[in-house]
């Protein structure tokens, strides 16, 4: 099987100014994850490491760089998927790591759990031996700056963030990888800083399975960004796959689970998708979304789409 990787680093109004970041840590991600694919490595260390870089690039919200809620803190949510054995490690509102993407997959390994959150996710961090941290590690300038004008903002919505036009300018975005290895399996992750200015203790649809990722060797895996009340009320990465099984091919599985996203719930956001012949698409009814992927030469295209 000739592995494949594709990531995603959000998808709304990319500001013109942000292109370069976004190109960039796309790239960079999907390259560390395409080294470790083309050594015969796994497709769960592929997207593990991806979805590590993007958090540790304050370009994205997820990780550093994260938006604030509406109390100023950070709550960060990730899941991680193996299509393999459908196992899943995902955390949400979790304070205080550097990197939710691997207490998720400690989680999945580790444990007969699923899904922790809050507070007792992060001592479970501590206890697997992980680097605890301040949030003013993952707070960036940029997002303090974006907290104290959404403070001026009473009407500011959750959607508002998401529509073609945002009324809050440039939000950062959600970060996802999909990848199929040499032996065929696939794993999905996804990890997000959530909604700017979100009520404390709101979880997003990247946690959640088959709405923010989903894994499936004998359909494919996906990944999600957007507005989450949307994705999860159609559950999008698990529409996409079972349309895969349904006999769509991975483009078309990804443009029909976005067209449902939109006229099910008036929703915007975008997919990334890997069948399980590896064939890669994403699809998105946000002005823009960035993406990075590898060809069968093992080179890696990063693009801006628009
Ligand atoms: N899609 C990220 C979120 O809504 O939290």
């Amino acid at each position: 099987m000739q592995p494949k990787i594709i990531v995603h680093g959000g998808a709304w109004k990319i500001a013109e100014e942000t292109h370069a970041d976004h190109i960039g840590g796309t790239h960079v991600a999907a390259e560390a994850a395409w080294d470790i694919l083309a050594r015969g490595g796994t497709a769960l260390d592929a997207v593990e490491k991806a979805i590590s870089m993007m958090e540790n690039d304050p370009t994205f919200d997820a990780g550093v760089g994260s938006v604030l809620n509406r109390t100023g803190s950070i709550e960060m949510d990730a899941i991680i998927m193996d299509g393999k054995t459908l196992a899943i490690g995902a955390v949400a509102a979790v304070r205080g790591i550097t990197n939710p993407v691997q207490l998720a997959r400690h989680i999945m390994q580790d444990t007969d759990h699923s899904l922790l959150v809050g507070e007792g996710a992060r001592r479970f961090a501590e206890l697997r031996g992980m680097r605890l941290c301040a949030e003013a590690e993952l707070t960036v300038e940029r997002e303090i700056i974006r907290f104290k004008r959404l403070q001026q903002k009473p009407d500011y919505h959750l959607l508002d963030e998401f529509a073609p036009t945002p009324i809050e300018p440039d939000p950062q975005g959600t970060v996802g990888a999909v990848a199929i290895d040499a032996a065929g399996n696939i794993a999905a992750s996804t990890s997000t800083g959530g909604a700017a200015y979100k009520l404390p203790g709101r979880v997003g649809d990247s946690p959640l399975v088959g709405s923010g990722a989903y894994a499936d060797n004998t359909t494919g895996g996906a990944s999600a960004t957007g507005h989450g009340e949307s994705i999860m009320r159609v559950v999008l990465c698990k529409t996409a796959t079972d349309a895969i099984a349904h006999g769509k091919t991975a483009q078309e599985a990804a443009d029909y689970a976005v067209k449902v996203m939109f006229e099910r719930t008036g929703g915007y956001g975008g997919i990334i998708v890997v069948d399980h012949q590896g064939e890669a698409a994403f699809a998105y009814n946000t002005p823009h979304m960035a993406v990075a992927w590898s060809d069968d030469a093992g080179n890696i295209h990063a693009r801006i789409k628009s």
